[in-house]
């Protein structure tokens, strides 16, 4: 199979393997697991953040942040396609007690300007409107096509909610593809971010696991929040070796997934009824748009599935996204098996 239906799906590697077999443990509850401990250190020395929490996943560390930076009643801002309004299951709702107003980016990539963001906050204003609590901001965003943000574009948002007391949450679930794409630091992304969540287990490799950054006394209270969502994880250290391995050596191999990302984009570009701009596509995410092929993205889905491809189907489009796990000869293939199911 060629699973092209997310980086989620990639398996650790033997070197992964091997350190998690090896892995010095404790019980991580006590905060005596020392390659948790060690993780820990290391992301928050990259990120340049006071602090780091291990979480089991990326929805956690984002709900936690969600809960610490707001108080029940308040609004959070999130662009309309972004993965905590869509894909986290209502938890700002159930567990932060918040409301979302989501804004639609005008440009197709998804990335917020300050300019759209402003005219949605409620600061300031009589009390019985609905006060803004949270910007939540996502560098690579997922469905807006791997779409990247620059530090200085994300420094600006940062630097203007912060003249209104307004804290900024980033969802950095695949910020070292975003670093990657634009020669930067992830330290530079994220550098006036009152807190990040990035994920260890998508194109990083790691079988599961995510971390959460910020200050020293957002971080002692995020732990609070882990335990109480269900998070408090004994010995973690099995997990977080592979993290470890994860946050130091994946990154060097990304830009291999967006090479192949671009491959797919331009060959997909020539089929018929597709449609995609090909110089957007910054990172290792490819949607196409199929709305004028002739059939529709779930029967090309399962048609490709027939030729042992998965890629998912959303609405008038397909998702597909590239790993380690996806080589430039399977991209090749899928774009042969694409030709034949709906032609050129
Ligand atoms: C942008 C983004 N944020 C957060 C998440 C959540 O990560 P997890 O599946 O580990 O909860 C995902 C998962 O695909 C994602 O794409």
């Amino acid at each position: 199979m060629i699973d092209l239906r997310s980086d989620t799906v990639t398996k650790p590697t033997a070197e992964m393997r091997r350190a998690m077999a090896e892995a010095e443990v404790g019980d991580d509850v006590y905060g005596e697991d020392p390659t948790v401990n060690l993780l820990q250190e290391r992301a928050a020395e990259i990120f340049g953040k006071e602090a780091a929490l291990f979480c089991p996943t990326g929805s956690m560390g984002n709900q936690i942040a969600v809960k610490l930076h707001t108080k029940p009643g308040d609004e959070i801002i999130i662009e309309e396609r972004g993965h905590i309004l869509n894909w986290e299951l209502g938890m700002p709702a159930v567990a932060a007690g918040v409301t979302i107003r989501a804004v639609r980016a005008a440009d197709d990539n998804g990335m917020l300007t300050w300019a759209e963001i402003e005219l949605a906050v409620h600061k300031n204003q009589p009390y019985y409107s609905c006060p803004t609590g949270l910007i939540c901001l996502e560098n690579t965003h997922n469905f807006g096509g791997g779409s990247v943000m620059s530090a200085a574009e994300t420094s600006e948002i940062c630097n203007h909610a912060h003249e209104l007391n307004l804290p900024v949450h980033l969802d950095g679930a695949r910020i070292f593809n975003s670093a990657v794409a634009q020669n930067e630091t992830a330290a530079n992304l994220t550098k006036d971010c009152d807190s990040v969540q990035f994920c260890l287990s998508k194109g990083l490799g790691a079988p599961v696991g995510s971390m959460l950054l910020g200050k020293l006394d957002f971080i002692e209270e995020a732990r609070v929040w882990r335990k109480r969502f269900g998070g408090g994880m004994r010995q973690a250290g099995i997990l977080a070796a592979a993290g470890l391995i994860a946050l130091t050596e994946s990154p060097k191999t990304l830009h291999i997934d967006h090479e192949n990302a671009k491959r797919l984009a331009e060959g997909g570009a020539n089929l018929k009824g597709v449609s995609i701009d090909a110089e957007k596509v910054q990172t290792n995410i490819v949607i196409f748009d199929v709305s004028n092929a002739s059939l529709s993205s779930g029967e090309i889905c399962a048609k490709l599935k027939e030729h042992e491809i998965l890629a998912s189907p959303f609405g008038n489009s397909i998702r597909m996204v590239t790993h380690y796990d996806v080589s430039r000869e399977d991209i090749d293939e899928t774009l042969n098996s694409l030709q034949k199911i709906i032609g050129n």
